[in-house]
């Protein structure tokens, strides 16, 4: 019996792949690339040694994935495929309704036709929208969303819901996640960001790394601890994870749920900046900025039901994630396009530095000045 990863090669998919594959499940991918490089499913099989299948094509194509069940013995599906950006998806809805809606729509029918009604679906706590309180347990009231990316997964919950309700052979897992970060202790797999990063993580470390020169901190008047916005942010290792645990609830006929996938500790942007700065020992210059419109002060989430119906934590702390991120970034500065670095590189990044030609020289505090 194999698993269906749609939007495998991605951030979260290439690290679920790897877990799956760990966990001993045969794993077939189908991803379009619109995001992402099919490297990041060879660096897979690297890091496991194991084998998997790999889809070029579209969860908009029916005919793909009907090629997929007649060529594979497909039990469950875990649905990471979709468009993310949050500016982007202000300036295309139609194109990010029609990829995430009318993709997913596309897929459980032809699943259903297959019989196969077994499905993770990735979410994400923006459907909170501004939440009534925090952390945010699976039961806060979901808030209107901010822009349509968000739309799509308060949609998709909604319709995968009364997919579910309707007809009760189905099991859906709706997963919410927090703020993923971090990369594969390998430094092979990671977040591959396309143009500038619009997330906190990747911007710092491809400051950090000396691409840009240095963080706007959005905002230092929000009612939090030092004025910075607070998120709960969780490694993407423990999130993929999440998955294998979702994954056999499913098996045990879970009917319809909903968790959270955070780590329960929120922490502000210049916390994260200092973790980083003493994980790393480079410094990161930032200077304030005006608060980013949509934002919100502080989302953490309780993630005490993930623990108790699928025996699941965070494990990985925020140095953990703040280093196996600059692991990621220092190795692969310009992420899969750096195919193979040279000896050099790799022995000038074991040691804490890829020098670039357009980066700065280390200074003699191990910061980058
Ligand atoms: P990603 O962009 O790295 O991965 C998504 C993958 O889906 C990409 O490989 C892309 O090529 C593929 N894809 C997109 N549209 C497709 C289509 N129509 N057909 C086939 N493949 C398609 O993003 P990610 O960070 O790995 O996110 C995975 C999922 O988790 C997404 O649904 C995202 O919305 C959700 N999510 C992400 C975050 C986050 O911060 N990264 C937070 C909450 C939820
Ligand atoms: C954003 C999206 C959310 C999405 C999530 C993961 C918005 C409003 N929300 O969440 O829908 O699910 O990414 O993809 O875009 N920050 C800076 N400087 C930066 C970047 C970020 O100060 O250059 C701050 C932000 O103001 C925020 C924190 O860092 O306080 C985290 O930001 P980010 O990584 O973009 O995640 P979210 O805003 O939580």
């Amino acid at each position: 019996m194999a698993v269906l990863v749609t939007g495998g090669a991605g951030y979260i998919g290439s690290h679920t792949c790897v877990e799956l594959l760990d966990a001993g499940y045969e794993v077939v991918v189908l991803d379009n690339l619109s995001n992402s490089s099919e490297k990041s499913l060879d660096r897979v099989k690297e890091i496991t040694g194991k084998d998997l299948k790999f889809y070029k094509g579209d969860i908009l194509d029916r005919a793909i994935i009907q090629k997929i069940f007649d060529e594979n013995k497909i039990d469950s599906c875990i649905h990471f495929a979709g468009l993310k950006a949050v500016g982007e998806s202000v300036q295309k809805p139609w194109e990010y309704y029609n990829n995430n809606i009318t993709g997913t729509l596309t897929l459980v029918d032809v699943m259903r036709q297959n019989g196969c009604k077994n499905i993770i679906f990735s979410s994400s706590s923006t459907v909170y929208g501004t939440p009534d309180e925090v952390p945010v347990t699976e039961k806060t009231p979901k808030h209107p969303c901010t822009n349509p990316y968000g739309w799509t997964k308060s949609m998709l919950e909604q319709i995968l819901s009364d997919i579910q309700f309707a007809d009760n052979e189905w099991n859906v897992i709706l997963l919410r996640y927090f703020n993923p970060i971090g990369a594969h202790k390998s430094g092979r797999i990671g977040e591959n960001p396309n143009g500038i990063p619009n997330n906190l993580m990747p911007y710092i470390t491809q400051v950090a790394v000396g691409k840009l020169e240095k963080l706007g901190v959005f905002g230092d008047d929000y009612d939090t601890p030092d004025g910075t916005g607070v998120r709960d942010y969780i490694h993407v290792v423990d999130l993929a994870v999440g998955h294998v645990k979702a994954l056999k609830k499913i098996e045990e006929r879970a009917g319809l749920k909903i968790y959270n996938l955070g780590t329960g500790t929120g922490y502000s942007v210049l916390d994260i900046v200092k973790n980083f700065e003493e994980a790393t020992g480079v410094n990161i210059p930032y200077e304030i900025k005006p608060r980013r419109a949509g934002d919100i002060a502080e989302n953490y989430a309780d993630a005490s039901l993930a623990k108790e119906e699928l025996g699941w934590v965070a494990e990985n702390g925020i140095r953990e994630m703040c280093a196996d991120s600059w692991n990621w970034q220092k190795n692969n500065p310009n992420g899969y396009e750096d195919n193979e670095i040279s000896d050099d590189e790799a022995n000038a990044a074991a040691g804490g530095y890829v020098i670039l030609p357009n980066m700065p020289t280390p200074d003699s505090n191990g910061g980058v000045a």
